[in-house]
């Protein structure tokens, strides 16, 4: 999957008659098997980047392509299934269900493919289990859960459905630093198989562990960081 903006815009009202732009002429393409962390300050437009690049949210001017094609073509439906097959996402705060099971949690991706049959789904859900060390926790109630777990659980849930692209909205954010070291070697590992990786961070130590660094200026421009 090769993503890239051209030019793009993204204009919010202030709820009374000012505009906020947090993306103001962004040009930006991320290739397959890039590593890539943005940073910048709070409120700046990091995570809108993110939900536009996931097709959760709309552009208001420029182009989104994805492997060429302009995102604008895409229908609603075309867009879920895009959203659905080809982004995995990971957020700070994990967005578990609270007082439900792991299975349940991990499951959430796979319901929204009708080509995923049930009888399918708890080999599907082992598998990402193993592959952030969670395989034991199944059955867990995720309120059970340690932070650094809960986090894990939904590094599973984001590659459950095998998706080319990881989203990851400060996924160490509300972490301690041995988790945070957990979360970010997960991370690489999926990166080594070929995956994406898009994280946005506060912290610094973690961009400088990744391959290519960006910084949103206050112009809503993303430059690429020397490093
Ligand atoms: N749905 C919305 N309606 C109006 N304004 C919005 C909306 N979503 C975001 N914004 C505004 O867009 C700007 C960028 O928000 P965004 O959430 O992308 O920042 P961020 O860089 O992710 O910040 P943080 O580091 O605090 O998470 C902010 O000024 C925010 O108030
Ligand atoms: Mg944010």
């Amino acid at each position: 999957m090769i993503i890239e903006l051209k030019g793009v815009k993204k204009e919010y009202s202030d709820g009374k008659n000012k505009k906020i732009t947090p993306l103001n002429n962004v040009n930006f393409r991320v290739n397959k098997g890039d590593f890539i962390a943005i940073t910048g300050p709070s409120g700046i437009g990091k995570s809108t980047l993110l939900n536009i690049i996931g097709c959760i949210d709309k552009i208001t001017s420029g182009q989104y392509f994805l492997n060429s094609i302009n995102t604008d073509d895409y229908t609603e439906r075309e867009k879920s299934h895009v959203r659905n097959k080809y982004f995995g996402y990971v957020l700070q705060n994990n967005g578990l269900i609270p007082y439900r099971n792991v299975y349940d949690n991990v499951s959430v991706p796979l319901m929204f493919d009708k080509k995923i049959r049930k009888c399918e789904y708890k080999e599907k859900i082992e598998k990402a289990l193993e592959d952030v060390n969670m395989a034991d926790y199944m059955h867990r109630n995720v309120n059970e859960l340690s932070g650094g777990e809960k986090q894990r659980i939904s590094i599973a849930r984001a590659i459950v459905n095998d998706p080319e692209v990881i989203l990851a909205d400060e996924p160490t954010g509300a972490l301690d630093v041995d988790n945070k070291d957990i979360i970010v070697e997960q991370l690489c590992k999926l990166n080594e198989r070929g995956k994406t990786v898009i994280i946005v961070t506060h912290d610094l130590d973690i961009a400088g562990r990744v391959g290519v660094q960006y910084v949103f200026n206050h112009a809503g421009q993303l430059l690429q960081a020397d490093v």
